[in-house]
């Protein structure tokens, strides 16, 4: 099994809906995923269509005997299951990683799905908090969305700079651009002569789009409701561009 997560500091950045197109991809081509909805505000399960409350209500974590298996909801795609965001927040062992508990908790909460699924996405909160710093722990890869902007590549910067100091061994950071607008020279200047802290990050960049904003209307990935356009085709190389990194 491995572990990834869409983690920026920054909201609003498409870490979200980058998460979501990327488990798609890896379940059509039948990699059994999971994506753990650790955003409080549950974008991700919205678009998944698991956040409507039912199932399993979460126990303690801590007592269960199959601990996290028991949070996940079946999605309407096969191969793909997701953890809501409203059960695993209600969890107390959940609650415990944001309140400052050990730092490799979520690493051993994630540990016991390597039984069902081959490939864990984590979608995150945009934050520096003990969460993140246990989600830092636990994955094999960070990809980063990051805007073609001096302030946004400065922020991601900010990140990687915080995280050397902290020297997670496991963790390999890869920063990618989301919401190119090729009509803007400074996007198109940063594509070409890629910032020093984008260096090492994916090739494959996704446009801005409108078809990612109707995401929510559709409540399903871009590739299921427009599979020809830019960003679905984009999503796409972006997927065999990770997946060319995964030992899956
Ligand atoms: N490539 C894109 N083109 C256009 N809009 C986008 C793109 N990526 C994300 N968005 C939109 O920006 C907003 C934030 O995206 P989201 O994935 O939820 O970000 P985050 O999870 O980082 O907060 C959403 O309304 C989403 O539809
Ligand atoms: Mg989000």
């Amino acid at each position: 099994m491995q572990t990834i997560a869409f983690y920026n500091l920054k909201g609003g950045v498409g870490k979200t809906s980058t998460a979501v197109n990327i488990a798609w991809h890896a379940a059509r081509w039948k990699h059994r995923t999971l994506l753990w909805d650790l955003d409080p505000q549950g974008a991700a399960s919205f678009y998944l269509g698991v956040d409507d409350g039912d199932g399993y209500k979460a126990g303690n974590l801590i007592k269960g005997k199959q601990p996290i298996g028991r949070l996940k909801r079946e999605t309407r795609w096969s191969n793909l299951d997701a953890i809501p965001a409203d059960l695993s927040m209600r969890n107390a062992d959940i609650k415990l990683i944001e309140n400052g508990g050990a730092k490799n908790r979520l690493k051993q909460l994630i540990a016991p799905l390597g039984e069902s699924y081959e490939l864990v996405i984590l979608d995150c909160p945009p934050t520096l908090s003990p969460m993140a710093e246990s989600i830092f722990a636990a994955v094999d890869y960070l990809f980063v969305p990051v805007i073609p902007t001096h302030l946004s590549v400065r922020a991601f910067q900010q990140v990687l700079d915080w995280l050397d100091s902290k020297n997670y061994k496991n963790l390999t950071v890869v920063p990618f651009f989301n919401m190119v607008d090729r009509h803007r020279d400074l996007h198109v200047e940063m594509l070409v002569k890629r910032p020093k802290a984008m260096k090492g990050g994916l090739k494959t960049w996704i446009p801005y789009s409108t078809h990612v904003e109707q995401m929510g209307d559709h409540r399903a990935p871009v590739g299921e409701f427009a599979p020809y356009t830019p960003s679905a085709q984009a999503f796409r190389a972006m997927w065999f561009e990770i997946v060319g990194k995964l030992k899956l």
